[in-house]
């Protein structure tokens, strides 16, 4: 979403008078974007601040916070002296950051807008777009669904969705630059709704759209998850056969306390149904170790709907308290970071495994690879790209171009991708 949210900023910021420069050396302004989401990457960028700082060596270049940590630590971004941030602008406010800059200029004081707004979709902004492969595309901004362990509500604001045919303009547009794949972006994407027409809908008429060869999206919410999507993920061609659907913890208990609103058997239900109507689909997955008062027993749970739904890929984090949220203000961080540790290194080795024989069962398919770019960093002729499944995959050729569509012979596979020979 954030990468997303750059392409909007360079287009606002291209219709006036700025430019932008390929290196930060050369740069009378530089903006980063940020996340807020866990607590490192507040570290992070926090870290980065003052090493920009540092690097310039008192040369008067502007620093410009931008994203959810506009939102999430404003106070500590304009009032910490020596970190010197000259302004900040929240997710919502990126139309006023000409202004916000040229008032910086002007006056030589910081300045701000973090408001978050229940309207603003930047439907009117056409993205400047640099990947030529992959176009995100976000259909709603925000979220209402309170996780307690999540910041996202706080700093993104309401959730809205972008009115349905500017969506399927934008992507004809997308379709005549070329562009074979788009990645639908919400923080709950699936709970996208326009009038009558709803997120199958939408799949449904995006692939209507020639040129587009591939449809993906992120992040779904398993609460959102009707047959009538299960359906079009299954039966339409252009649907790639990926769903990331965020598990969190395998623990009921744990679940009602983070406020998911379904239970360990529900949530493997749909992994089933999902599993059953599209055979061979990529299920990943998100994972939090540690929340408040989680026990063995309920780590236990975890790990056994990660073994029963075998994952193709899952990100595991360990929690940590994010500011405003229910879980900050009512549950105590009890998890010692020991046992975070631990748990996260035990999901990962299992994970690890699992990802591994996954993969290792795409030995001797064909698979259609869509390349994405040509691996530098290896011999001449290496390329990578994702199967229908979104894994990736590397191969040697000769007479290729990334956005071309190729057959792939799986020759071996680890657990973060696989090999294979071209198929002439
Ligand atoms: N602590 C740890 N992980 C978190 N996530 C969101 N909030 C927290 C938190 N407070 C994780 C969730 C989410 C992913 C984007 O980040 O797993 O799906
Ligand atoms: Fe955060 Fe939950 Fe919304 Fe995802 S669905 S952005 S985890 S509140």
């Amino acid at each position: 979403m954030n990468e997303y949210d750059s392409e909007l900023v360079r287009s606002i910021l291209l219709k006036k008078k700025f430019r932008f420069v390929e290196n930060e050396s050369n740069a009378d302004i530089i903006m980063l974007n940020t996340c807020s989401v866990r607590e490192n990457a507040n570290r992070k960028i926090i870290g980065l601040i003052h090493k920009i700082r540092h690097d310039l060596k008192g040369k008067p270049v502007l620093i410009g916070i931008l994203g959810c940590m506009a939102a999430d630590k404003k106070e500590e971004l304009l009032t910490t002296k020596n970190l010197g941030v000259d302004f900040i602008a929240g997710p919502d406010s990126y139309k006023k950051l000409p202004n916000l800059i040229e008032e910086v200029q002007k006056t030589k004081l910081k300045t701000f807008d973090y408001a978050l707004s229940d309207t603003e979709t930047y439907s009117d902004i056409y993205p400047t777009r640099e990947d030529g492969i992959n176009a995100w595309v976000a259909i709603s901004r925000g979220c209402n669904n309170f996780c307690t362990y999540c910041i996202v509500p706080y700093v993104r604001g309401r959730e809205r969705s972008r009115d349905f045919n500017g969506i399927v303009k934008e992507i004809k547009k997308l379709a005549k630059e070329g562009y074979p794949q788009v990645t639908l972006l919400g923080q709950n994407v699936n709970s996208y709704k326009d009038g009558k027409k709803d997120f199958p809908d939408l799949i449904n008429e995006i692939s209507k759209i020639n040129g587009i060869k591939r449809i993906h999206f992120m992040s779904p919410h398993p609460k959102d998850f009707p047959d009538k999507l299960i359906k079009v993920i299954a039966n339409n061609p252009k649907s790639i056969k990926h769903v990331h659907l965020p598990l969190q913890a395998g623990s009921s208990r744990i679940l009602k306390k983070m406020n998911r609103t379904y239970t360990k058997q529900g949530y493997l239900k749909l992994a089933e149904k999902i599993r059953a109507a599209c055979p061979g689909i990529a299920i990943t997955t998100d994972i939090i170790v540690g929340f408040p008062s989680e026990t063995e027993k309920d780590f236990k749970d975890t790990v056994d709907v990660v073994k029963k739904t075998r994952f193709d890929a899952a990100f595991i984090f360990k929690y940590s308290p994010r500011s405003g949220t229910v879980a900050t203000k009512k549950y105590k961080d009890d998890v010692s970071p020991d046992k975070k540790t631990e748990r996260i290194v035990k999901l990962n080795e299992l994970q690890k495994e699992i990802s591994h024989e996954n993969n290792q069962k795409l030995i001797g398919t064909t698979q259609e690879v869509l390349i994405e770019f040509i691996d530098r960093k290896k011999e001449a002729g290496n390329f990578c790209g994702r199967t229908k499944t979104n894994k990736t995959v590397s191969f040697k050729a000769k007479d290729c171009a990334p956005k071309q569509f190729v057959n792939v012979k799986i020759k071996s596979a680890s657990a973060f991708g696989l090999k294979g020979d071209l198929v002439i």
